[in-house]
């Protein structure tokens, strides 16, 4: 206890100082709310006659302000108990949970996740076909691939032969080991590529989800069983290795892409271009549904090349992908990263579980406050993507990027007339950019982008075709990365593996993508990163908003870094990854169980306490 006096001596003064903090707080609190959310019903007013409104009017304010909405109604779906989960649950995925799910909702509440069933969404999108295969089968084909994490009894082991290989089977076995007391046996098979290895065309996809719909049920308490039977069956009829058959590098790609899109998408019949030599065919009045005024409205259809089949000439994925050893046939499979169309199952990358800070930037690196952060954008990585050669590097994404934030090449195409190889300027119908009206966007890129390769990556003949357009620059270290207020995230040969680091890292991300991952139902673009079409056609009016007015912009990116860094840390953690694959786990020894439709955890029902 503080002696008497010395509490009266203390009093007054901590009042006052209290109260000139808490109108300081206040006052700053309404100053960046009022610049970041006013004149929010000003929008859909037709201009000269609406309200009063203040400060500048713009589509990603709007978006901003929706997409916090959203994301605040996913937060009020919070589960804080296990009956809430449970009954979330069976709302959501039209089953009892799998059994288990008392330890993992225990582990979950207990490590502070935030529980909300849509954050699991992609695990029910991964598995919903595997429940209309047969389970031995499936269960034997995962037991029996090259690269397995496997858990008997409790006890985890990674199987195959990794000589010479990254380590990536050991960081997902070290994964499962922290939970595997607490899993039924179960055999996890990896795809041991970068690139995703399965696609399933539609009309088979879609056969197999109403199978799944069909059989789905959610059987009465006394017929629910709750043990799960094991492997010790599958194990002991010593399952052989299957091979389906696989496409190469003599197939197409993109022509294996499009089967798997809905009769009516736009790419469905739309073939791979013959002659990758010609100029870019850049969209022009490209204005898809998925854009409000431009930018981008639905990520999920942003990310889809079923909507955009210029991405077919415009994505090295789809250019000349690195390597390409593909499957038609659903076969269990999980891998970090796909496109939305491919039929692995996700699992949080590899590289987000290394220490190793080429990814990361250091676990527990973060940039510096944001007020003592350059105001630039800085991208370094080498030019992947696929096999870049000199008839077809200029359809290549980061190609493609770099280029884009070269302020000589765009000085020289305001001032000289002269063409990029990647890309057109923006239609000014749809994007308007004082900077690049005025002819000076050139001259600011120079000052405020530092984006380069630092390998070209030339595969097969000498670099010098890239000699004037492409220098190659230092590498810089990711914790100096963050040094920058501007992170752009680009696709490698597949996903980039930097994203969770750029969350991280208390600059503003900025993502274009074609690539899925298993974060992607619990981050929120233009609240936790900032999205960009794959074209990048909305890249420079989206820096504009950002940076041309010095109040609203960059108020509006320091939010867009915070609320991104602090997501992360309750979301993104080591055990939010943990979680993920536990469930996840959980689900697929079920599908994988015989009595998979009887399979169930029930205990809430039977004895609920709260
Ligand atoms: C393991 O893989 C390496 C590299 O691919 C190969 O040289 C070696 O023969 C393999 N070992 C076994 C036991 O198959
Ligand atoms: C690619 O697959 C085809 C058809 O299965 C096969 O004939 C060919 O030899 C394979 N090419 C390579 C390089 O493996
Ligand atoms: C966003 O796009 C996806 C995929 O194209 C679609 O299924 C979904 O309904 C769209 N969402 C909204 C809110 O329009
Ligand atoms: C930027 O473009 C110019 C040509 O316009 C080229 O000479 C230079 O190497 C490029 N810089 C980088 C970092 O690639």
């Amino acid at each position: 206890m503080w002696p008497r006096v010395k509490h009266w001596f203390w009093h007054w003064p901590s009042r006052l100082v209290l109260r000139y903090i808490t109108i300081l707080f206040f006052a700053g609190f309404f100053i960046t709310n009022y610049f970041l959310w006013t004149s929010s019903q000003g929008w859909d007013v037709a201009e000269p006659n609406g309200p009063v409104t203040f400060g500048p009017k713009h589509p990603i304010k709007k978006l901003m302000v929706d997409a916090r909405a959203r994301h605040e109604a996913l937060l009020a779906k919070r589960s804080y108990d296990l009956n809430d989960a449970a009954a979330r649950y069976r709302a959501r995925r039209g089953r009892h949970p799998p059994p288990g799910f008392d330890k993992w909702t225990e582990a979950a509440l207990g490590s502070n996740a935030i529980l909300v069933e849509d954050f699991f969404d992609r695990i029910y999108k991964d598995l919903t076909p595997f429940w209309a295969l047969d389970s031995q089968t499936i269960a034997q084909r995962a037991a029996s691939w090259h690269w397995v994490v496997r858990v008997r009894n409790g006890q985890a082991t990674g199987q195959g032969n990794t000589t010479n290989r990254v380590p990536w089977l050991q960081l997902w076995t070290e994964l499962v080991t922290e939970f595997s007391m607490h899993l039924p046996d179960v055999d996890m098979p990896i795809n041991y590529m970068d690139e995703p290895r399965i696609l399933v065309p539609f009309d088979e996809v879609a056969k197999l989800v109403e199978q799944e719909r069909t059989n789905r049920r959610m059987p009465p308490v006394h017929e629910v069983v709750t043990g799960f039977k094991g492997l010790s069956q599958i194990d002991a009829m010593n399952p052989q290795l299957y091979e389906p058959h696989w496409f190469n590098r003599s197939d197409n790609y993109w022509d294996l892409t499009r089967v798997t899109c809905g009769p009516n998408a736009p790419s469905r019949n739309v073939e791979q271009i013959s002659d990758f030599n010609t100029p870019v065919n850049y969209p022009s009045g490209w204005a898809p549904d998925y854009t409000y005024k431009g930018y981008i409205k639905n990520w999920t259809a942003a990310m889809d090349p079923c909507v955009q089949p210029h991405l077919r000439e415009m994505h090295g994925s789809f250019v000349n992908p690195m390597s390409l050893s593909t499957t038609q046939e659903l076969i269990p499979m999980f891998g970090g990263s796909k496109l939305p169309m491919n039929n692995e199952i996700l699992i949080p990358g590899a590289m987000y579980l290394t220490v190793d800070e080429f990814y990361s930037g250091g676990e527990n690196q973060r940039g510096p406050a944001w007020h003592r952060k350059k105001n630039g954008i800085v991208w370094r990585g080498v030019a992947s993507g696929g096999k870049a050669k000199s008839y077809n590097w200029h359809r290549f994404h980061r190609h493609r990027l770099v280029q884009m934030l070269n302020g000589t090449t765009v000085n020289a195409m305001e001032h000289q007339d002269s063409k990029a190889q990647t890309f057109n300027f923006p239609d000014a119908e749809i994007y308007k950019n004082t900077r690049h009206t005025e002819n000076r966007l050139g001259k600011w890129l120079k000052k405020f982008a530092n984006a380069g390769f630092i390998s070209r990556q030339c595969q097969v003949e000498p670099c010098e075709y890239l000699d004037p357009y492409y220098a190659e620059v230092d590498s810089m270290p990711m914790k100096d990365q963050y040094k920058y207020k501007f992170l752009p995230d680009a696709d490698g040969n597949s996903f980039s593996a930097r994203f969770r680091g750029f969350m991280r890292s208390s600059s503003t991300p900025l993502k274009a993508t074609i690539y899925a991952e298993w974060h992607d139902d619990r981050l929120t673009p233009w609240v936790h990163f900032v999205p960009l079409d794959n074209s990048y056609q909305d890249l420079y009016s989206v820096l504009d908003y950002f940076t041309d007015d010095e109040v609203a912009g960059d108020t509006a990116a320091r939010y867009i870094a915070e609320r991104g860094k602090e997501w992360s840390e309750q979301v993104l953690r080591r055990e939010d990854m943990r979680l993920y694959v536990w469930r996840l786990l959980l689900e697929w020894a079920r599908v994988c169980d015989e009595n998979r439709h009887n399979l169930g955890f029930i205990k809430d029902l039977i004895d609920p306490q709260r």
